[in-house]
């Protein structure tokens, strides 16, 4: 997909370069790298603290690296709290649509005082510092206020996906040993009402550490609420103790903010921990420089919070930053394929930051739709979760930007917290290429023993030096920390990211996928692992290999080989219920396009799956080394 030979620049314009915030990548990088914890101390002086450093960087104890230690903030004291004091508080935080076409705006001032009355109610529940709060919801302001006061307060939150099932939702419940539940009802989505609160309760039955739900009426949903367990969030902010006003926490900078699931190469989806302090520079420097932020710009990422790039660059970076937030709730393509458009013009949308995928599923309902919209507030465009392919990157940059906005492709992951490679508004671009490493950042691509690779050579993009966002670890796993980021090239202390990737002449990074068994779908994250294990689960399979294959829309999608136990039939009829089967466990956005059912599947001499081997003879590929093939 992507397109070395594609040497054509997109310069930006002069309006773009003269007004940017940073106006000379070069100079800025070198000095970040040469002297990165002055950089880092001057940015983090941006923000808030309660108390300063003792240090900028501790690295004592590698990869455990603590960033800020000794300092004393809470990240919602600087996205919310500081802004009380400056006009900000009469800004807009918050521009919210539902997909019916309701729509509610928020004010920082009414954004701190929802906030507040949430964290009361948190606390009447008995929640206290450093519990953990799991949060399943649609994308509705409160999702965001229910963040927000969970850290106001010291509590973690953990954030768990919509389209995930009421099993998954069980196992980070039980992972993570949390004791509340934060949903609504329901949520729209494509003119539906989906039904939220009936997952958490079957979520609860498996769950025995849950001891209560918090409900907010959004949908109008007949739901079953026990008593003495379930409460209706309506009833709670009536009582007298829901009062507007919560003190908000301080914290040690590397006290935990959040927990987020994501899928490794193996194993079950693990927690990995951001922290106040780190996060908040790291989030709001990223925001700001990146998207040019103007206290004017009104912003909209598309992405669901329950992700990284919500939690980063909907939530924390975007408010400590003071900017405008437009969210909606639904479906791009309800009721018409131009209802982002529509949003776009109606709001004012200056930047706009979405997914491959999204665009290509917009795009393929043609240029009038867009075109039928007033597009002309858009400055800059974002884009993040795969590798853009330089069709859709054009269609984007022509038809949404009309030629005048710069995108910004960004590279980066969950446990990087905030953009690692991107392209600045005053980069040269290239299309399909996420430009280069953000300042402080030292990336390369290496081969197998750590030695750099030639140009335009495919090879394992390792991270080599520390950054402020980077994640505290894997909940309550620090073996898995090491044994997942930081052992393939422990002799040199560089971060493996699992992408592999290539570097040009000019030094432009090209993003090429995931090396280990991570799926990327839609952009969204899952894990080889997670699928066969479900597919396990089902009568009817002995063993199964998921793999990725590429797909004109979403990227890839998932493929799966099957191995049938004795007297069951392959065919149409079983692969349905098989795929229900995968939905029903894993939920909606782990649909696989395909099982193919196999008399046995390729391993190793010691019995691993070669996934690899499944994947290149489905694309008429080499095969590659054999040599430890079983048979
Ligand atoms: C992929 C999402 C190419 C990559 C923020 C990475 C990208 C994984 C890009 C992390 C991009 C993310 N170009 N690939 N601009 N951004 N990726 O944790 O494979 O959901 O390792 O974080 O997404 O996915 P995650």
């Amino acid at each position: 997909m992507n397109n070395l030979n594609d040497r054509r620049f997109y310069y930006p314009s002069q309006q773009i370069t003269e007004n940017a915030i940073v106006k000379d990548y070069d100079e800025l990088y070198r000095y970040s790298v040469e002297h990165r914890e002055e950089f880092w101390a001057e940015q983090a002086e941006n923000l808030f603290w309660h108390k300063r450093w003792d240090a900028v960087l501790d690295k004592s104890n590698p990869p455990f690296y603590r960033w800020f230690p000794g300092a004393r903030t809470n990240i919602v004291y600087n996205a919310l709290d500081r802004h009380q004091q400056t006009p900000v508080r009469n800004k807009l935080a918050l521009i919210w649509e539902g997909e019916p076409g309701d729509v509610r705006t928020f004010s920082y001032h009414s954004v701190n005082r929802e906030v507040s009355q949430f964290a009361n109610v948190l606390k009447s529940m008995g929640v206290k510092k450093g519990d953990v709060v799991t949060i399943y919801m649609p994308q509705i302001p409160e999702q965001i206020f229910a963040m927000l006061a969970c850290a106001r307060i010291g509590a973690v939150h953990s954030v768990v996906f919509g389209g995930f099932s009421h099993e998954s939702l069980a196992d980070r419940i039980n992972d993570a040993n949390s004791r509340v539940v934060i949903t609504a009802d329901g949520g729209y989505k494509r003119g539906k009402v989906v039904e939220m609160k009936s997952i958490v309760n079957k979520a609860m039955e498996l769950s025995p550490t849950m001891e209560i739900c918090i409900t907010i009426r959004r949908a109008n949903v007949d739901v079953y609420m026990e008593n003495g367990r379930d409460y209706w969030y309506h009833d709670l902010v009536g009582l007298p103790i829901a009062s507007y006003k919560c003190e908000t926490e301080v914290m040690e900078s590397d006290d935990m903010l959040f927990l987020l699931y994501t899928s490794g190469s193996t194993g079950k989806p693990k927690a990995l921990v951001h922290t106040h302090g780190g996060y908040s520079v790291y989030t709001s420097t990223t925001h700001r420089m990146v998207f040019d932020l103007k206290p004017e710009d009104r912003y909209w990422c598309a992405a669901d919070p329950g992700w990284i790039t919500g939690h980063s660059y909907i939530v924390y970076g975007t408010l400590i930053n003071g900017a405008t937030v437009v969210m909606y709730e639904g479906a791009p393509t309800y009721p018409y394929p131009d209802r982002w458009w529509k949003m776009v013009d109606k709001y004012g949308v200056n930047i706009l930051y979405t997914s491959p995928t999204a665009i290509r599923s917009l795009m393929r309902f043609g240029d009038s739709w867009p075109k039928r919209n007033d597009l002309s507030s858009l400055r800059l465009l974002g884009s993040v979760g795969e590798p853009i392919n330089p069709e859709a990157w054009k269609w984007y940059h022509e038809i949404i930007g009309n030629g005048r906005c710069p995108i910004m492709d960004t590279w980066w992951q969950t446990e990087t917290g905030g953009f690692m490679i991107t392209p600045l508004p005053i980069t040269p671009l290239k299309p399909g290429s996420a430009s280069k490493p953000f300042f402080g950042n030292e990336i390369s691509v290496v081969n197998e023993e750590g030695r750099e690779v030639n140009v335009g050579e495919e090879g394992n993009l390792v991270i080599k030096s520390p950054w402020p966002g980077m994640t505290a670890g894997v909940y309550k796993d620090n073996q898995r920390f090491i044994d997942t980021y930081w052992s393939k090239y422990s002799k040199q202390g560089w971060y493996q990211t699992g992408d592999s990737a290539k570097i040009d002449e000019d030094g432009y990074f090209w993003i090429i996928g995931r090396t280990d068994d991570v799926i990327k779908i839609s952009g969204y994250r899952l894990g080889s692992y997670e699928l066969e294990s479900i597919m396990s689960s089902h009568a009817a399979i002995v063993e199964s290999a998921a793999i990725a294959l590429p797909h004109p829309v979403k990227g890839n999608c998932i493929h799966i080989y099957a191995v049938l136990r004795k007297g069951y039939e392959p065919g149409k009829e079983l692969e349905k219920e098989l795929i229900g089967h995968v939905i029903t466990h894993l939920g909606p956005i782990a649909k696989p396009e395909e099982i193919i059912f196999v008399d046995q599947l390729p391993k190793t001499r010691s019995g691993k799956i070669m996934r690899r081997v499944l994947k290149a003879r489905a694309l008429g590929l080499p095969e590659g080394d054999l040599s430890t093939l079983e048979d």
